[in-house]
């Protein structure tokens, strides 16, 4: 097998397509052929010893991927050599081969695609659980997504979509908002050029989003929770832009509004039920053509640079693909 190795976490320079044994599932794991992997924003922190995890060293970055089995270990009940599979966790991906542990892997549904397989759990998995259980969003509320043409945002815009809800995507230029009305946005604002609290005023009749998405964090937070609805709910994602915001409360006790945290990896671990739930909803809503990842480019698995690059300079809408 080969894999693109991280000895050193400085960054994908250090990265090396290296041949490797490959190996056998240990008992309880199973080892998938990889068809495809997919970029997302942890994978670009991994690397760089800045993600929350950190896998002890060397190790094979790639935190989703779809593909065959190939190889069962002692004591796997649910999945058989030849079953086609998706998976999540930290490692593993972007390689030919990589054995996992059988409990993080996914049985996919007859008819659903291997390569949106590897662009799915993850991104329509977190804006799910976020927009559906966290903010218990209901048909007919208005909800802004900020970093609505990135991975978890193009998701979020169709999940809105798909429980009924109006939709503003808020992107950084033209092109992305021209995507995100693809994907179904109702209002795209331009946040490279647009005031988004103006905007945000327009589009809304003055009544602000009852739920606003954010995967991006810095300077347009606080202006996004100044503009939010009475009653409404912050869903804290993540923080792309890097810094950290910081709210006055005060804003939170106008509003009678919610800062809500979403913490998809540790909901997985803590709740598997509802977990599978959620999926087998997911799971449904693609059968019926409501959700699909939107595929940016798909590279081959030796380009890893290349994808590195393209998503580290916000030139992605939606998924890059890697594939063998
Ligand atoms: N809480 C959870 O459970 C959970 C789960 C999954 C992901 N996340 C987090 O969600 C965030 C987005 O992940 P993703 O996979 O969707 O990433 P992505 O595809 O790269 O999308 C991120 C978006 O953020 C915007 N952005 C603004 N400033 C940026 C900057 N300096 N660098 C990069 N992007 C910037 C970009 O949109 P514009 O160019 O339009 O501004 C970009 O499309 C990450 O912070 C990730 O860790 C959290």
């Amino acid at each position: 097998m080969h894999a693109w190795l991280c000895e050193n976490p400085i960054g994908v320079e250090s990265l090396r397509w290296t041949a490797l044994p490959t190996p056998e599932p240990a008992p309880g794991q199973v080892r998938i052929k990889v068809h495809a992997a997919s970029l997302n924003f942890p994978d670009l922190l991994t690397v760089q010893a800045k993600y929350q995890v950190k896998p002890p060293l060397p190790f094979v970055p790639g935190s989703e991927f779809s593909g065959v089995v190939e190889a069962v270990g002692e004591g796997v009940r649910h999945l058989g050599v030849g079953d086609r599979v998706g998976t999540i966790g930290v490692t593993g991906g972007f390689a030919t081969h990589a054995c996992v542990d059988a409990a993080a892997v996914m049985p996919l549904p007859a008819g659903f695609d291997l390569d949106d397989a590897a662009a799915f759990a993850f991104t329509y998995g977190t804006s799910h659980h976020a927009l559906v259980d966290r903010a218990a969003l209901r048909a007919g509320e208005t909800v802004l997504v900020l970093g609505a043409a990135g991975g978890v945002g193009s998701a979020a815009v169709q999940i809105a979509k798909a429980a009924g809800a109006r939709v503003i995507a808020a992107a950084s230029s033209d092109a992305k908002c021209a995507f995100c009305r693809g994907l179904g946005a109702d209002v795209t604002v331009n946040t490279g050029r647009d005031n988004l609290r103006e905007a945000l005023k327009a589009a809304t009749d003055g009544k602000g989003p009852d739920v606003v998405y954010d995967p991006v964090g810095g300077e347009l937070a606080e202006a996004a929770f100044r503009s939010i609805a009475w009653r409404g709910r912050y869903l804290v994602i993540g923080f792309a832009a890097g810094p950290i915001p910081a709210l006055p409360w005060n804003l939170a006790l106008l509003k009678g509004a919610s800062i809500v945290g979403v913490f998809w990896g540790d909901f997985v671990r803590r709740e598997p039920k509802a977990f599978r739930a959620a999926m087998a909803e997911l799971f449904g809503w693609y059968a019926q053509g409501k959700v699909k990842p939107a595929i940016d480019s798909r590279l081959a698995m030796a380009d890893l640079a290349e994808a590195y690059a393209r998503m580290g300079s916000r030139r992605v809408c939606g998924k890059l693909l890697l594939l063998n």
